[in-house]
């Protein structure tokens, strides 16, 4: 058997998929125990808006190849949102709905990068972008996020001149300290990709996820001058809309020599997200009742964010990131992350993400999510509280 030598490049599994390999090979008993503050899933109801047009939607259409680029009525209904949430006017054309920010995101280095290139790449975050580099045989340049640097970290230049940079991977809010950059550094950002003939990647997964429905900064890079050439725009209904499931988004390209390349590359590679996805996905756009059920969520997220926050800075572990995302960034009492983590999960059985599993950068912190309700919370901070980190 020949296996694909990128998988070489991988010495561990999908950090997700790891963390569930850890807890199915715990007893059924200690596995009921655990409280799950891991994976970014949310529990809340999908809004039963959605789930009903998609269940009309299922009934009622043909089960056929749905359309690759996406429904036409939910390409609009983006379009519509761009132009009230960002100020941003797009045409449908320039959207193509996707089977999951996850899969687009894990395949844009196939069709804008070749072998041997460089990506660029904020450091930590979301680890698919560097699973997907190196995967393909790319490189990857960090750009350390920290708190002097607000994670919005300089791209040294001199070190990219030679023509190999090919991406630069940016998200905000991000995945997983819940940062916000400003414009202005996404607009250097832009700057720098015309200038080295790269492309920029804009993640906006968490732009809607507003936890107590709190002012959002996120922005999309296309309110950004120049960034019609050399920005793509990622963004996604899981979160916001609890549809993690069901493996929806969008990608927004407006340069259209890479808009033809990323079309031409998705007909061969998939065949669309089904009709009944798309209806859900613009259900969740255009239905009042399905955003004043999201408003209720967010206000629930919100009365998590404060048991999580206050939780844990009554235990002292300094914590941020929750104003725009559903993850607390919490510095470890203890360097190892996985160390800290593991300990975690085995005598407090409580289940958090280790922040190097992120990379380099995530290194000395943890990541917990506000997916359990308030008590469920409440009772993994008192458990994490009991335990002793004493060197
Ligand atoms: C997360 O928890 O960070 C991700 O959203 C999980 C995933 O997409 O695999």
């Amino acid at each position: 058997m020949k296996i694909n030598k990128g998988f070489k490049a991988w010495n561990s599994p999908y950090l997700f998929q790891e963390m569930e390999d850890i807890i199915a090979s715990f007893s059924q008993e200690a596995r009921r125990e655990i409280i799950s503050l891991g994976i970014g899933d949310p529990d809340l109801p999908t809004p039963a808006g959605i789930r009903s047009a998609m269940q009309t939607e299922h009934r009622n259409c043909y089960h056929g190849y749905p359309s690759v680029q996406g429904r036409q009525d939910l390409r609009e209904a983006i379009a519509a949102y761009y132009r009230s949430r960002f100020n941003v006017k797009l045409s449908p054309d320039e959207i193509l709905i996707g089977l999951g920010a996850k899969t687009d995101l894990f395949d844009l280095c196939t069709v804008f990068a070749n072998p041997g290139d460089y990506a660029a790449l904020l450091d930590p975050a979301y680890p698919v972008y560097c699973d997907s580099l190196s995967y393909r045989g790319q490189n990857i340049h960090f750009l350390p996020g920290t708190d002097a640097n607000g994670y919005m970290p300089e791209l040294d230049v001199s070190k990219m001149a030679n023509g190999d940079l090919a991406l630069i991977y940016m998200c905000y809010p991000n995945n997983p300290t819940g940062a916000m950059a400003t414009p202005d550094y996404l607009q250097t950002m832009i700057g720098h990709a015309k200038n080295l003939g790269a492309m920029v990647v804009f993640d906006i997964a968490y732009a809607d996820f507003t936890p107590g429905n709190l002012d959002s900064r996120a922005f999309s890079i296309f309110s950004l001058p120049g960034s019609e050439a050399t920005g793509i725009e990622i963004g996604s209904f899981s979160k916001p809309f609890s549809m993690t499931g069901d493996r929806i988004s969008w990608v927004v390209i407006r340069n259209p020599e890479a808009r033809e390349y990323w079309k031409r590359y998705r007909s061969n590679r998939d065949s669309g997200a089904s009709n009944y996805d798309q209806a859900g996905a613009l259900a969740a756009l255009t239905r009042d009742d399905v955003k004043a059920q999201v408003r209720e969520n967010m206000d629930i997220y919100g009365k998590r964010v404060k048991t999580l926050m206050d939780g844990l800075t009554a235990l002292g572990w300094p914590c941020s990131g929750l104003d725009n995302t559903p993850y607390a960034w919490i510095r470890s009492p203890i360097p190892d992350s996985r160390e800290v983590a593991g300990r975690i999960l085995k005598e407090a059985r409580v289940m958090v993400t280790p922040g190097v599993g992120f990379g380099p950068g995530g290194e000395g912190y943890i990541r917990a999510t506000i997916f359990q309700p308030e008590n469920r919370l409440a009772e993994a901070v008192e458990r994490i509280g009991a335990m002793d980190f004493r060197v």
